[in-house]
C-alpha cells in the first residue's frame, strides 16, 4: 500500500483533505497540521510516496516547505491543492510542486494524480536518477531561439502568433508552456497539447515570467560536453516533430491529433538534455561506448545509466503533469509495443518519425516492424518515408552527434 502525507492546517474529522481521501483504498493517508510536523514525519519514515499540501496561510511558506521536502526527500512526489491564483504565485509553485490540483478536485482526480505520479516514478527505477530528475524545474533552452523570443517580446507590439511559433521550435520552452497551461491554474477541462494553443491561453504576461524562469545553454555547458551538440539535438527534435505531424495527417488524424504528434516528436528526446546537462561525464561515456561497440544509443545508455533517455524524459514530463499521450509517446518511442496501445496514436507517429529522421546517421533507431504489423500499418511505411524525405532539412555537420 502506498503512503501519502497530508499537510493541512484546517483538516478535521470530516472536512478538507480527509474528506477527499474517504474512499481511496489503495493509499494510506497520514495527516499533520504543521510544516514542522510534516518534516519530522518524513524524516522518520522514508516510506512516504507523496506529500499533498493544502496551503491556508501564505504561498511563500507553503512553497518553502515543498522546497525543503524536495531537498531532503527528492523522491517523494509533491502535490499542492490550490484554487485560481495570481501570476506571481503560479511561478513560485512551479519549481517545488510537481502537480497542482484544484481544492475542489474529486477523490478520483486526486487518486489518479497520485497513482500516475508514482507509476512514472516506478518507470525510472534508478534512485539516483529519480533524485536528479525530480529536482529539475526547467530544461535549458537554445540560446538562439531564446534570444529571438526575447527580441519579439521587446517589440512595441509583440505578436502572440509569432511567439507561439518561436516557442514551438524550442524543446525547453514548449515543455514549460505545456506544464503551466495544463496545471490547475487555468482550470481547463481538456488538456492542451500544442505550444501555439498554450501560448494563446497563457498570454504575454505569463510568457514573460516563464522566459525569466528558464535557463539557457551556457558556453560553460558546451565546453563540458564536447561530443554533445544542443543545436543538432534541437534540429533532430524539430524535424521528428514535423515528420510525426505529417505522418499523422497522412493517416487522416484530426488537426488536434496531428498537433499532438508534433509536440510529442519535438519533446521525445528531452531526456537526453537532462542526462547531458545533469551527468555530462556519464553522457560522454555513453556516446563513446555507442561508437566503440556499435550499439544503439539506448543500448549504450542502459550500460552506463541502467536506463535510457526515453524513461528519463517521460518521468520528468509525467511529474510536470504534461498530457498522458505525450508522456506515453516519450516513454515508449524506442519500444512502442510496451505501451499496449492498439491504435494509431502520437506514439506511432513519433516512433516512425524518429526512425526515419535517424536514417543515415551515426546513431541508428530501429523501426519495430512487428508493432506496425499488429496495427496493420506496415504497408504504409514506404509512403511515410517518401513524404518525410521531401521535408528533410539537411543536417549540418554537428547533427551527426545528436
Ligand atoms: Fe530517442
Ligand atoms: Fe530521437
Amino acid at each position: 500500500m502506498r503512503k501519502v502525507l497530508f499537510l493541512d492546517e484546517k483538516y478535521d474529522a470530516v472536512g478538507g483533505t480527509r474528506w477527499l481521501m474517504r474512499s481511496v483504498e489503495r493509499w494510506r493517508p497520514v495527516y499533520v497540521r504543521t510544516a514542522d510536523e510534516a518534516l519530522r514525519a518524513l524524516d522518520a519514515d522514508e516510506g512516504f510516496d507523496a506529500v499533498v499540501i493544502n496551503p491556508q496561510s501564505t504561498v511563500v511558506s507553503g512553497a518553502a516547505f515543498l522546497a525543503e521536502v524536495m531537498r531532503r526527500h527528492p523522491r517523494t512526489v509533491r502535490i499542492v491543492l490550490s484554487d485560481r491564483i495570481g501570476q506571481e504565485e503560479l511561478v513560485r509553485w512551479l519549481g517545488p510542486a510537481h502537480r497542482r490540483l484544484s481544492r475542489s478536485c474529486s477523490t478520483s482526480e486526486l487518486e489518479d494524480a497520485l497513482e500516475r505520479a508514482c507509476a512514472l516514478r516506478d518507470l525510472l527505477t534508478n534512485e539516483s536518477l529519480q533524485r536528479i530528475v525530480s529536482q529539475i524545474n526547467s530544461l535549458p533552452s537554445l540560446p538562439a531561439v531564446y534570444a529571438e523570443l526575447v527580441e519579439e517580446l521587446q517589440t512595441a507590439q509583440p505578436s502572440v502568433r509569432k511567439i507561439g511559433e518561436i516557442i514551438a521550435r524550442d524543446v525547453a520552452l514548449t515543455a514549460k508552456v505545456l506544464q503551466v497551461v495544463n496545471s490547475a491554474f487555468f482550470g481547463l477541462r481538456r488538456r492542451i497539447t500544442s505550444p501555439a494553443e498554450a501560448t494563446m491561453f497563457l498570454g504575454l504576461d505569463a510568457i514573460v515570467s516563464l522566459v525569466l524562469a528558464i535557463n539557457v545553454f551556457s558556453q560553460f555547458e558546451a565546453q563540458r560536453l564536447p561530443r554533445f551538440s544542443p543545436t543538432a539535438l534541437w534540429t533532430h527534435s524539430l524535424q521528428t516533430g514535423l515528420f510525426a505531424k505529417r505522418i499523422a495527417s497522412l493517416e487522416r488524424q484530426s488537426d488536434k491529433n496531428a498537433e499532438e504528434a508534433f509536440t510529442a516528436g519535438l519533446l521525445h528526446d528531452a531526456g537526453k538534455i537532462v542526462l547531458a546537462t545533469a551527468l555530462p561525464e556519464w553522457y560522454e561515456q555513453a556516446l563513446a561506448l555507442m561508437r566503440k561497440e556499435e550499439l544503439s544509443f539506448a543500448e549504450a545508455e542502459r550500460e552506463v545509466f541502467g536506463t535510457t533517455h526515453a524513461e528519463v524524459g517521460a518521468y520528468l514530463f509525467g511529474l510536470w503533469g504534461l498530457p498522458d499521450q505525450i508522456v506515453e509517446a516519450v516513454a515508449f518511442h524506442h519500444r512502442p509495443q510496451d505501451a499496449k496501445a492498439n491504435d494509431f496514436c502520437a506514439l506511432t507517429a513519433v516512433h516512425v518519425a524518429n526512425a526515419i529522421e535517424h536514417e543515415g546517421r551515426a546513431e541508428r533507431a530501429q523501426i519495430d516492424a512487428d508493432y506496425l504489423d499488429a496495427l496493420r500499418l506496415i504497408e504504409r511505411f514506404t509512403t511515410w518515408q517518401q513524404a518525410c524525405a521531401k521535408m528533410r532539412i539537411e543536417p549540418d555537420q554537428e547533427a551527426e552527434e545528436a
